[in-house]
C-alpha cells in the first residue's frame, strides 16, 4: 500500500484542472444498459471506482473501451449475457447498486448483491426497492442478492421518497424511462449529478421533466437511442481544492470550476473569509486578509452544504480564529479524520454527529492514516499547511476519487510525494 508524505511549505500559488464529477459518471456509466446504441462519455475522471463499475459493466456483457487516457468512455450494450452483479465486484463499491433500475427497465429480470456498509455508514438501499416496486418490480432478497423481476416490464408509479436519497433518485430515474406510463419522484434529489443525468438520458431520447427540483416526472418511452454526453465537472473535487490556498495561504485558480456547484460551500468560504472570484477560466480562490474565521457547518442535500466536503472543511477549521461547530446529518458515522486531526494537534471534540472544533495556531505534522476517500483528502489538506512532514497512509481510500493528487498539487508549489510502503 502507498503513503503520501506532504510537508507545509507555505503559501500555494498556480491553477489546478479540476476533471468530470466521480458521482455523475457512476450514475451515467449504468445508463448505457437502458440502450442498445453506444453511449459515449467525455471528460470522464480517472480514478479507480471507474475501473470497477467498468469492470461490473463488462461481468454483464456490455462493451467498455477507454479512449484518451481514459478521459472519454464508448460503452455499448446490445446484449447482456449475464443478469448479475456480483458480490465481490459490488462490495469494492456501493455505487454498484446503479446497475439494478437500468438492467430491470430494460430486461425485466436483474440479481444484484447489496452492496453492505462501508466506514461512514450503513448505507441501507430500501429506498431504492421501494421505488422500483413502486414501478411493479418483484423483489426478493436472497443470500445477500435482490433477485428483481418485471415480467411485463416495468410501470409508471408514484415515488414519494421519506428522505432524500442520491442513489435511490437515479435508480428510479433510470428504471422509470423505460416503464409504460408516467412516473413521478416526490422528495427526490437535487444534486447537479442527477441533473447531468437527466440531460445524458434526455440526449437518449427519455422524457423527463422537473430534474434540479423536488418532483422529476418522467413519461416512459419504448426504448432509448445512443448518445455522446459530457461529464459534469467534479463540486466536491472543485470544494477540495478550493480549501488549498484557504489552509496555506497564496492564490489558486481552479480550471473549470463553477460557481453554481458550490454555492452553499462558497457561503461559508466567504464567511471564514476566504475570496473566491469567477474568472474567465473558472474560480480563483484566496485568503483575503491572513486569518481564517471559524464558522458553523450542517450538512444537507443539495443545494446544503454538502457531506463530502465536511471532513476538508474541519481541516481548515482546526487552524481558524475562534471555534466551529460542525453537524453531519447525512451519514452516522462521518468523523473518522477527526481522530487522525486530533494527532496532529487539533482539538476536536466529537459527541455524536456533532464535532466542536477549537482552532489552533498551527497544527504539526505526524504519521495518519486514511479511512475513507474524503478523510483521506482532509489529513493532506491539514499536511500542507502543517508544520513538518504528515505521511499518509493506505491512500487507495484517495485512488478512488481524486486523479493526480500529487501532480496537481505539486503544480501550485505544494511539497508532497507519493511512496510505496516502505
Ligand atoms: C451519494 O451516495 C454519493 N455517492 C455519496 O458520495 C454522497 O455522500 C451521498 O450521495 C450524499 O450526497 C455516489 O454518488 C456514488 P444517499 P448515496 O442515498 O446515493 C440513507 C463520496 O464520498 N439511505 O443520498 O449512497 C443513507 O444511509 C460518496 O463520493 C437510506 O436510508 O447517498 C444516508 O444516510 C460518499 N436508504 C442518506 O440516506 C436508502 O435506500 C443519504 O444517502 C438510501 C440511502
Amino acid at each position: 500500500m502507498d503513503s503520501i508524505i506532504v510537508t507545509g511549505n507555505g503559501p500555494l500559488k498556480g491553477q489546478i484542472p479540476i476533471a468530470g464529477a466521480k458521482n455523475a459518471c457512476l450514475t451515467l456509466m449504468p445508463a448505457t444498459l437502458l440502450s442498445e446504441e453506444p453511449l459515449t462519455l467525455t471528460n470522464a475522471p480517472r480514478l479507480s471506482d471507474i475501473k470497477t463499475m467498468t469492470t461490473l459493466l463488462q461481468s454483464l456483457g456490455a462493451e467498455v473501451s477507454q479512449l484518451q487516457d481514459g478521459q472519454v468512455l464508448v460503452m455499448s450494450s446490445h446484449a447482456l449475457d449475464n443478469h448479475v452483479a456480483d458480490y465481490d465486484i459490488v462490495r469494492k463499491m456501493r455505487a454498484s447498486i446503479l446497475v439494478l433500475g437500468p438492467m430491470l427497465a430494460r430486461d425485466g429480470h436483474a440479481v444484484v448483491s447489496l452492496p453492505g456498509g462501508c466506514a461512514i455508514g450503513a448505507r441501507p438501499v430500501d429506498l431504492h426497492l421501494k421505488a422500483l416496486e413502486a414501478m411493479g418490480a418483484e423483489l426478493e432478497l436472497k443470500d445477500g442478492y435482490v433477485h428483481a423481476r418485471a415480467p411485463g416490464g416495468l410501470r409508471g408509479g408514484m415515488v414519494d421518497f421519506p428522505i432524500v436519497s442520491v442513489g435511490a433518485t437515479e435508480n428510479a430515474l433510470m428504471a422509470a424511462t423505460l416503464a409504460k406510463g408516467t412516473t413521478v419522484l416526490k422528495n427526490a434529489a437535487r444534486e447537479p449529478e442527477i441533473v447531468d443525468l437527466a440531460h445524458c438520458l434526455r440526449r437518449m431520447g427519455a422524457q423527463i421533466e422537473g430534474e434540479g427540483t423536488h418532483t422529476i416526472t418522467i413519461q416512459g418511452v419504448d426504448r432509448l437511442g445512443g448518445a455522446t454526453h459530457p461529464v459534469v465537472t467534479d463540486r466536491i473535487e472543485l470544494g477540495t481544492y478550493m480549501l488549498a490556498p484557504a489552509i496555506c495561504g497564496g492564490e489558486v485558480e481552479l480550471l473549470g470550476g463553477r460557481i453554481d456547484l458550490v454555492g452553499a460551500f462558497c457561503e461559508k468560504l466567504d464567511a471564514a473569509g476566504i475570496s473566491v472570484e469567477e474568472t474567465a477560466k473558472g474560480l480563483k480562490v484566496s485568503r483575503k486578509n491572513g486569518k481564517v474565521r471559524a464558522v458553523d457547518v450542517v450538512t444537507e442535500p443539495f443545494p446544503g452544504f454538502p457531506t463530502d466536503l465536511q471532513a476538508q472543511m474541519m481541516a481548515l477549521m482546526c487552524t481558524a480564529e475562534g471555534t466551529s461547530v460542525l453537524e453531519e446529518k447525512i451519514f452516522e458515522n462521518r468523523f473518522m479524520h477527526a481522530p487522525e486531526l486530533i494527532r496532529m494537534g487539533a482539538n476536536i471534540e466529537v459527541h455524536g454527529g456533532t464535532a466542536t472544533v477549537k482552532g489552533v495556531d498551527r497544527l504539526k505534522g505526524a504519521p495518519v492514516m486514511a479511512t475513507d476517500l474524503r478523510a483521506s483528502v482532509s489529513l493532506i489538506l491539514a499536511g500542507l499547511a502543517a508544520e513538518g512532514e504528515t505521511i499518509v497512509s493506505r491512500v487507495y481510500h484517495l485512488d478512488r476519487g481524486y486523479e493526480h493528487v500529487v501532480r496537481k498539487l505539486v503544480g501550485v508549489g505544494a511539497k508532497i510525494e507519493r511512496v510505496s510502503d516502505r
